[in-house]
C-alpha cells in the first residue's frame, strides 16, 4: 500500500533523503510517486506515475532545495494511477499539501460540500478533500495543527495523513487512524514514515503513533495529541534493535531470494521465544470455548497448517478463517468465550484488524502473532508473540511463513503438555524434531536448488499448475500455489488432493503440471492414489517426497528429494522451500521482478 516518508532537518536538503526513504518503502507496492518540499517559504511539488528512479530523474527531484518536505508512493484506490492522482494533493490555493495512505469513506459528501463552498478539485482521489478541509478550517484564523485536527474529526475511514504548508513552513503535521505511521528522532532532525525501515538509516529511535493520534514534528522533536479531544500524549522513543543490513539485499539479486535463504537463521531465532508469552497464549488457548485463527494471504496458510497441528498434538479444534470473511461468517456468534488468534506478519492488515475489532467489541479474547514490534495488532491483542523473523521486504512472504508455522507448532506443543495429551516421550520427540528444522531447511536449500532450477527451465512455459497435498500438506500446497501465482502470474490451483476429483481434474490434460507434496506419514498411501488419478489423465507429475521414496518416484516425471524422517506435522516448513524456489526461478526466467509483483502490496492497509 501507499508509502509515506517525511522529515524536517536542522541542516541539509531533504529531497535526496526522501527518495532514499521512498525506495525503502517500494516493497509496499506503488504505481506513482510524488515529493513536496518548502524552500524559502514556497511549497514545490513534483509528482508522476512510474517507478521512483524514473520519475525522480525525469523531474530532477533530487535537486529540489529545502530542509523540510515529504514524499509518497501511491497504490491506486480511487482514480487511475496517473500524474493528476499522484500525491501530494493541495488545497485549491496550493498552500497546503497532503499525502495520505488509506481510504476516506465519506469523501463524496465532503467533496460536494467543499465544491459548494468554492473549492476546486482536479483529481479523482479521496485524499484531495483533506487539504481543502484544512484550508476551510483555517478560515477561522487557527493554525495548521488545530485546522488539521478539526478536518480529521470530519473524516470517516482509515488514514495515515501528513500535512505540509507554506503558511507554517517549519513543521509537519501527521496523524493516523488504522494506517501505520511511525516517527523517528535524531540529532539532525525528525522523521515520519509508514514503516521503520525507511527511518532506520537515520536513527534507531522511533515512536509508533497509535490510532486517533496526531503529531507535530519540527527540528526540535515531536508533540503528540489525541485527535478526539486535543489532549497531550506522553510517549518516549523505543529503540529498534535490528540493523539495516538485515533489510538490505547483501549479495543476493533481490530480497525474495535473500529471504528464502535466510530461513535457517530466522527459524533458529523463532525457536528462542520468550517462555512467558508462550505460556500466556497457551493458557488463553486452553480456556476458550472456540478458537478462530484469523488471517489473510500467506498467514492464512500458516493458520490452516496450524489447525492440523493443534488438532493432532493438542486435541484442540481451531477454525482458520480468512479475515475479510470473519465478521460475516462468525461475527454473530463470537463472544466472551471465544478466542481469536490473529496471525499477521505486518500486524497492520486492514481486514485482520477489522475482524479483531469486531471480536473485541463482542468481548472475545484477542491473541496476536506478528513479526512487527509496535504494530497495531500488538496493541489490540490481550497477549501476543513476536515471531522474530526480521524485516521481510519481498512482497511474496517466504521466511515469515515458515516462522509462523514454527511458532504455532510450539504453541501446540505447549498446549499438549498443559492438557496432558501427549506422553513425555512423545513430547520430547516432537521437540527434538522441531529443533532440527532449521538444519533440515538449510540442507533442503543446498540439495534441492539445482534440481528446482532444472524443473523451472522445463516448466516455465506451462499454462497451468495444480498443487495438491493431503492432510497438512494441503496447506503447503496452497502456499506453494500462492507463491507461483503471486510472482509468475501463471494460473494455478491448489486443492486438498482428495477433493481434486470433485472439479479440478476436469481441467487436467496432457502435460498439465501437477505438483504433489508427499511427505511420509498418515497421508502417504492416499496421495499415491491421487497421483495415479492425475497421471491417468496425462498430467506431468512433479513430486516433492522423501529420499528413497520409490513408490512416489516411480509415478513421477520430476522428483525433488527431501531429507528423511521429517514428521508430517512439521513438513510444511521444509516442504514449502522448493516451491518458493520454483516460483522464484520461473519469475526470473520470465524476466519478472519477484520482489514487486504487479498489483500486489506487502501490507494491505485498505479495505
Ligand atoms: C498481502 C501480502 C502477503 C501477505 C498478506 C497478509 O497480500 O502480499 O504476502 O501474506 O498481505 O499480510 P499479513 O501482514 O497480515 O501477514
Amino acid at each position: 500500500m501507499c508509502g509515506i516518508f517525511g522529515l524536517v532537518l536542522r541542516k541539509g536538503r531533504v529531497a535526496p533523503m526522501i527518495l532514499d526513504g521512498l525506495s525503502r518503502l517500494e516493497y509496499r507496492g506503488y504505481d506513482s510517486i510524488g515529493v513536496a518540499v518548502i524552500n524559502n517559504g514556497v511549497l514545490q511539488i513534483r509528482k508522476d506515475a512510474g517507478k521512483i528512479k524514473d520519475v525522480a530523474s525525469r523531474l530532477r527531484i533530487a535537486e529540489m532545495k529545502g530542509s523540510i518536505g515529504f514524499g509518497h508512493t501511491r497504490w491506486a484506490t480511487h482514480g487511475a494511477p496517473n500524474m493528476i492522482n499522484a500525491h501530494p494533493h493541495t488545497d485549491s490555493k496550493g498552500k497546503i499539501a497532503v499525502i495520505h495512505n488509506g481510504v476516506i469513506e465519506n469523501f463524496m459528501e465532503l467533496k460536494q460540500e467543499l465544491i459548494d463552498k468554492g473549492h476546486n478539485f482536479i483529481s479523482k482521489t479521496d485524499t484531495e478533500v483533506i487539504p481543502n478541509l484544512i484550508d476551510e478550517e483555517m478560515k477561522s484564523d487557527i493554525g495548521i495543527t488545530e485546522a488539521t485536527l478539526k478536518a480529521l474529526r470530519r473524516l470517516k475511514g482509515s488514514y495515515a495523513v501528513v500535512v505540509l504548508s507554506s503558511l507554517e513552513p517549519d513543521k509537519i503535521v501527521c496523524a493516523r487512524q488504522e494506517s501505520p505511521l511511525v516517527l523517528g528522532v535524531s540529532e539532525n532532525g525528525t522523521y515520519c514514515a509508514s514503516d521503520a525501515p525507511a527511518i532506520r538509516p537515520y536513527t534507531n529511535k522511533v515512536i509508533y503513533l497509535r490510532n486517533g493520534e496526531l503529531a507535530t514534528i519540527d527540528v526540535n522533536g515531536y508533540k503528540i495529541i489525541k485527535v478526539a479531544d486535543g489532549s497531550a500524549v506522553e510517549r518516549t522513543p523505543e529503540e529498534i534493535t535490528w540493523v539495516l543490513e538485515m533489510a538490505e539485499k547483501q549479495e543476493y539479486p533481490n530480497y525474495m531470494l535473500k529471504e528464502i535463504f535466510e530461513q535457517p537463521t530466522s527459524l533458529r531465532t523463532g525457536l528462542r521465544l520468550q517462555e512467558k508469552y508462550v505460556d500466556l497464549l497457551t493458557m488463553f488457548l486452553d480456556r476458550g470455548k472456540e478458537v478462530f485463527l484469523v488471517s489473510a494471504g500467506t498467514s492464512q496458510h500458516s493458520c490452516i497448517a496450524a489447525s492440523y497441528i493443534f488438532s493432532k498434538i493438542a486435541r484442540l479444534t481451531t477454525y482458520p478463517v480468512v479475515s475479510s470473511e470473519f465478521t460475516e461468517q462468525y461475527g454473530s456468534t463470537v463472544g466472551i468465550d471465544s478466542i481469536i488468534l490473529a496471525v499477521s506478519q505486518s500486524g497492520e492488515t486492514y481486514d485482520t484488524l477489522k475482524a479483531v475489532d469486531h471480536a473485541r467489541m463482542r468481548a472475545a479474547t484477542v491473541l496476536g502473532l506478528t513479526n512487527t514490534v509496535g504494530s497495531t495488532l500488538t496493541r489490540v491483542s490481550r497477549a501476543y508473540i513476536i515471531q522474530q523473523s526480521g524485516p521481510e521486504i519481498g512482497v511474496a512472504a517466504t521466511k515469515t511463513f515458515t516462522s509462523q508455522v514454527l511458532v504455532l507448532a510450539q504453541l501446540a506443543m505447549r498446549l499438549a503438555k498443559l492438557r496432558g495429551k501427549l506422553s513425555q516421550d512423545e513430547l520430547d520427540e516432537y521437540k527434538e524434531s522441531l529443533y532440527k528444522v532449521p538444519d533440515i531447511v538449510e540442507s533442503v536449500l543446498k540439495e534441492t536448488y539445482d534440481k528446482v532450477k532444472d524443473i523451472a527451465t522445463r516448466e516455465k512455459n506451462s499454462r497451468l499448475f495444480l498443487f495438491l497435498g493431503r492432510g497438512i500438506s494441503s496447506a503447503t500446497a496452497m502456499e506453494g500455489r500462492l507463491k507461483l501465482l503471486e510472482i509468475t502470474y501463471i494460473p494455478s490451483l491448489a486443492y486438498p488432493a482428495g477433493e481434486s476429483k470433485h472439479g479440478p481434474i476436469s481441467i487436467v490434460e496432457k502435460d498439465t503440471a501437477c505438483v504433489f507434496i508427499c511427505p511420509r506419514g498418515d497421508t502417504h498411501a492416499e496421495i499415491i492414489g491421487s497421483i495415479m488419478e492425475m497421471k491417468a489423465r496425462g498430467a506431468k507429475i512433479i513430486s516433492i517426497c522423501e529420499k528413497g521414496d520409490t513408490d512416489i518416484k516411480s509415478l513421477s516425471d520430476e522428483v525433488i528429494e527431501m531429507p528423511k524422517n521429517i514428521p508430517e506435522l512439521l513438513s510444511p516448513i521444509p516442504y514449502i522451500v522448493p516451491m518458493q524456489l520454483l516460483a522464484y526461478e520461473i519469475a526470473v526466467l520470465k524476466g519478472l521482478d519477484p520482489d514487486k509483483p504487479r498489483n500486489l502490496a506487502k501490507s494491505v492497509t485498505v479495505p
